[in-house]
């Protein structure tokens, strides 16, 4: 039967999907259609500094230690490097002075071609109390910001928690739709963010103005809920033709993250617990070979995960290792092969990467049996192995990848070509509801939703 015919039956097998018949081995290929164009991104000065002189903008935090009673928080200074000081409270304290505490920033900037960024600022605070909300201000006189953001619970195993995943964001009309769409659900309450960022690399020498712009864009979530960062390709900024020899400049000086918590020697890959869930973040363009320190690193870290405290387990990585698009087809295979005996044999739970401008969800599946002597190549059903989420349509300058491979493969779930993004709310150490939600629908619309089993606590065979 030719691809075309199976794709056909496909089309026939999903009107059926009612009458329960599975004709359909491979999943579900959207038949949804939606404009496949590249949209620009947004005109500079869209998103202008704000007022006042020496504002502080591009406000972001992060979680800023391993359990979640620490934040960074991130700002840029365009001037003057003073004031570096966030003054900090608990909700309930306002003008009780002796509640303020404050915190000064370790203050960092670059050169990038004919560039100078702003003086960056980090300001660590740690050793918060947990499920509280706290206020922070920035700047001085009529340049100081507010802002605000909730400490999460206690890790436990049964702590709900409610993450939202977005990747290749970029900065272009459909990243506003989807950051737009995105906020307009309240449920999540920290963002699990893919890599790929701000895109600057597709202007002229990388015009690190566009990370700028980038920080002011994403203002209105990042500095009220944590962003856990992980890099992608877009991240490397690496320009030998104009002598930008440096992988990742940009980036690591403007994102900062809790590396050292986890007894990590970089910021490009490390760990955090926060609630019930062990988020484990991975370079896909790092070396990862065996005896490197990210393959060291990780090995000792999966041994230190705790499941009977955190029991969902959750990787973040750039170039996905299942995914059934011919862009960037197998990118991810070199980490795949190294790294995917090690997910299996501790049930990871979820594995969340970006890279390819579409969607799509896997089934549970591994295929760690082959040997270079075996020839045992094939993909198989496992009830250990994660389910692999590709999230790389946050809607970027590059526009959507719609090649998708004929006929769909059978570790393949359900794949769609349009921008959009996801909610993963943990319920308990059980189960948790995860859903994706396309930008050309309301946002109670979720256009694939699936519930998830976890792997520690409930390893059920039938179940996802
Ligand atoms: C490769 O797989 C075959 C068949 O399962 C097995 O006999 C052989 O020992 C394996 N080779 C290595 C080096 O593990
Ligand atoms: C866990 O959450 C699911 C979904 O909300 C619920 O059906 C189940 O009863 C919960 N389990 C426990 C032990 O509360
Ligand atoms: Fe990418």
């Amino acid at each position: 039967m030719g691809s075309k015919n199976m794709g056909a039956l496909c089309m026939v097998a999903m009107v059926f999907v009612l009458l329960n018949i599975g004709l359909c081995n491979g999943g579900k290929t959207s038949p949804y259609v939606r404009k496949l164009y590249a949209s620009d991104d947004l005109p500079k000065d869209t998103f202008p500094s704000p007022p006042g002189f020496n504002a502080p903008e591009q406000v972001h935090i992060t979680q800023g230690d391993y359990d979640g009673r620490g934040v960074i928080i991130s700002w840029v200074t365009p001037v003057r490097k003073h004031p570096d000081v966030v003054s900090y409270w608990a909700a309930g304290a306002e003008g009780k002075h002796k509640h303020k505490h404050t915190v000064h920033s370790v203050i960092t900037t670059y050169k990038y071609y004919n560039y100078n960024s702003g003086y960056i600022h980090h300001a660590t605070i740690k050793g918060l109390e947990y499920d509280t909300k706290y206020f922070y201000e920035i700047g001085q006189g009529n340049s100081a910001r507010q802002f605000h953001f909730t400490t999460p619970p206690k890790i436990g195993p049964d702590v709900p928690y409610t993450f939202g995943v977005i990747g290749d964001l970029g900065q272009t009309f459909d990243s506003y739709e989807t950051l737009k769409h995105y906020m307009a659900n309240p449920k999540a309450q920290a963002m699990l963010f893919v890599g790929d960022l701000s895109y600057a690399d597709d202007h002229p020498n990388h015009d690190n103005e566009r990370w700028d712009e980038w920080g002011r864009f994403v203002e209105k979530s990042t500095a009220y809920q944590p962003w856990i960062w992980a890099a992608g390709n877009h991240e490397l900024d690496f320009a030998p033709q104009i002598e930008e020899n440096v992988p990742f400049k940009p980036y690591l000086h403007r994102y900062y993250t809790p590396y050292q918590e986890s007894q990590s020697t970089s910021p490009l890959w490390y760990s955090i617990r926060r609630a019930s869930a062990h988020i484990i973040v991975l370079s896909s363009y790092s070396a990862f070979a065996k005896y490197t320190p990210q393959y060291t690193w990780l090995e000792k870290e999966l041994s230190k995960v705790n499941r009977d405290e955190t029991p969902w387990l959750i990787v973040l990585l750039h170039s996905p290792w299942y995914n059934s698009n011919s862009y960037h087809y197998m990118e991810g295979e070199a980490m795949r092969v190294t790294f995917e005996p090690w997910f299996v044999q501790h049930k990871v739970d979820l594995v969340f990467a970006g890279h390819v401008h579409s969607y799509e969800r896997s089934e549970r599946i591994s295929n760690v049996k082959y040997n270079i002597t075996n020839g045992v190549s094939t993909p198989v059903k496992d009830p250990s192995a994660p389910v692999y989420i590709t999230i790389g349509d946050g809607g970027n300058i590059e526009g959507l990848a719609s090649g998708f491979v004929d006929p769909q493969p059978s570790y393949s779930a359900y794949r769609e070509a349009s921008f959009g993004h996801a909610i993963l709310e943990i319920k308990n150490s059980t189960h948790a509801h995860y859903t994706w939600h396309r930008n050309d629908d309301n946002e109670a619309v979720a256009a694939d939703s699936v519930w998830l089993f976890n792997r520690h606590t409930y390893p059920n065979e039938e179940h996802n």
